[in-house]
């Protein structure tokens, strides 16, 4: 989808991720050393499990979509994401899959309205490209009374040492990735710098709070290179 026009962050989205769809599930897979399936498990465990409807927001190729409805077979899921690109190879695993309770919307995720409201409304890697407030407030709309919002993405390390393992290993990834894998490059170089600047792990808990959501709580995961945070509409 091209960027509205004066939207910085559709327009970092469109550059991030242009031209990277065909090999999306294996970079994430191999340039996290597997451990983004890890993650991914987490978030599907945390879903309720006695959800009848979740979203998935900025689902990409599907990797979350699927392991939520592996998970839970009986619940039907949506997926939504930006990126036509990313949803045609989503729709083909799907179809592939012989998935029926998995649908996909093809649009930004602040924008998204659902009539039938949702147990659980997740994501993985939006935080840090989404205008929080207002995905917050569509989300509690959207959300029945005691529904579950959640949100992963990267976060920046908090202590020296890890900071240093940390820029070691994105060095790595532009020296040797950036060559092999020019369609990555935009990812590799401005994804630290994006991460060091993100505010999502105290503005995602301030917007939370701001519109009535309870239990508010955050989980780091593997060396503080991401985080989970999690939170209920209040019921
Ligand atoms: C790193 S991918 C993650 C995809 C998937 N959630 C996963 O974990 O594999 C980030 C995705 O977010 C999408 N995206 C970014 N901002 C978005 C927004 N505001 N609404 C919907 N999708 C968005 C991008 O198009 C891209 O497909």
């Amino acid at each position: 989808m091209p960027p509205e026009p004066g939207d910085a962050r559709l327009a970092l989205v469109e550059r991030f991720f242009q031209g990277t769809g065909s090999s999306y599930d294996h970079m994430v897979d191999a340039a996290t050393f597997g451990i983004d399936r890890l993650w991914k498990r987490r978030i599907a465990r945390l879903v309720p499990p006695r959800s009848r409807r979740v979203a998935d927001l900025a689902c990409g190729t599907g990797i979350s979509t699927l392991a939520i409805a592996r998970r839970l077979p009986h619940c039907q899921v949506v997926g939504v994401e930006l990126r036509d690109e990313y949803l045609a190879i989503a729709r083909e695993k799907v179809r592939r899959r012989g998935l029926s309770s998995i649908e996909f919307v093809l649009g930004r995720a602040e924008d998204y309205r659902s009539q039938a409201p949702f147990d659980c409304i997740s994501s993985s890697y939006l935080a840090k490209y989404a205008d929080l407030p207002r995905l917050v407030a569509n989300a509690r709309d959207m959300l029945e009374p005691g529904g579950l919002f959640l949100m992963h993405d990267f976060t920046y390390p908090p202590k020296p040492h890890l900071v240093a393992v940390w820029r070691l290993y994105f060095k790595a990834l532009q020296r040797l990735g950036s060559p092999l894998f020019p369609a990555w490059r935009e990812i590799f170089h401005g994804l630290p710098q994006l991460i060091e600047q993100t505010r999502w792990l105290q503005e995602l808990p301030d917007a939370l709070q701001a519109h009535g959501f309870v239990e508010i709580r955050r989980i780091d995961l593997t060396l503080h290179g991401s985080a989970i945070v999690t939170a209920r509409r209040p019921t």
